[in-house]
């Protein structure tokens, strides 16, 4: 896993979008991978200006997020829909047709996940992946347990993420408790992955990430089984 370690937030994201952005001008059709939470939105911020500007181009690129609650409406404010829509799609110029979020109101989750994986497969998995970092570990809502699912998949979250995720909700009970995620194999199966953490509420969990062993407990670990994948945090988040 390689390491880049930036002063601040705002350097962490720019880096990012660097990156990001040299996938899309050497792969104008590149299938890239979106995460959500607070760590992405300084590189969402980043590539919008660089498509005001005129530097960058999404017309054909294809997205895949990784996770969203359910059951949730697409018009609910707490979804990954709105906050994608928010934060990136209504900012740049990716067409509406190549968006792909799972469907947290869909009245069948299987069928959802099942569909959701094939269509990954369709597009021979992700370019780029954009990855955050739970304090417990997680990636997407891969929640730390004994077995891992590959695939995409209904998850209940921890009481951890419920906790850490109540910030966005008026209150505790209206966190839901179950998500629809990309697998750990969905995840594994993108050609690069770029894992974000910011700020001294990580720290912990970056150490533990960088000096552990590949552990079903900090499903992080998995990465390190990853040919390419480039952890970029601030320096909040690292400890030398
Ligand atoms: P955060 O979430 O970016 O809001 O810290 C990261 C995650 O839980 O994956």
């Amino acid at each position: 896993m390689r390491v880049i370690v930036c002063d601040n937030y705002e350097k962490m994201s720019y880096e990012a979008a660097r990156i990001f952005a040299s996938q899309i001008i050497i792969k104008p059709n590149s299938v890239l991978g979106l995460a959500t939470g607070s760590t992405p939105i300084g590189l969402y911020n980043c590539l919008a200006k660089m498509y005001e500007n005129g530097e960058l181009d999404f017309s054909e690129v294809t997205t895949f997020n990784l996770d969203e609650y359910y059951p949730i409406a697409h018009e609910n404010d707490q979804s990954y829909h709105y906050f994608m829509n928010e934060n990136f799609f209504s900012k740049v110029n990716v067409p509406e047709d190549n968006i792909h979020i799972p469907d947290g109101s869909t009245d069948n989750p299987a069928l959802e996940c099942k569909n959701y994986e094939k269509e990954i497969d369709r597009y021979r998995g992700i370019d780029l992946q954009i990855l955050g970092i739970g304090q417990n570990g997680h990636i997407g809502f891969n929640e730390p347990a004994e077995i891992l699912e590959p695939n995409t998949h209904v998850t209940d979250l921890t009481q951890n993420t419920i906790e850490a995720n109540s910030r966005f909700f008026e209150s505790i009970d209206l966190v839901p408790t179950k998500a629809i995620t990309m697998g750990i194999g969905s995840i594994m199966k993108s050609k690069k992955i770029l894992l974000l953490a910011s700020g001294s509420g990580k720290k912990e969990i970056v150490k533990k990430l960088l000096s552990s062993g590949i552990d079903t407990n900090i499903p992080a670990t998995m990465l390190k089984a990853h040919p390419d994948v480039t952890l970029i945090c601030d320096r909040e988040a690292y400890e030398d």
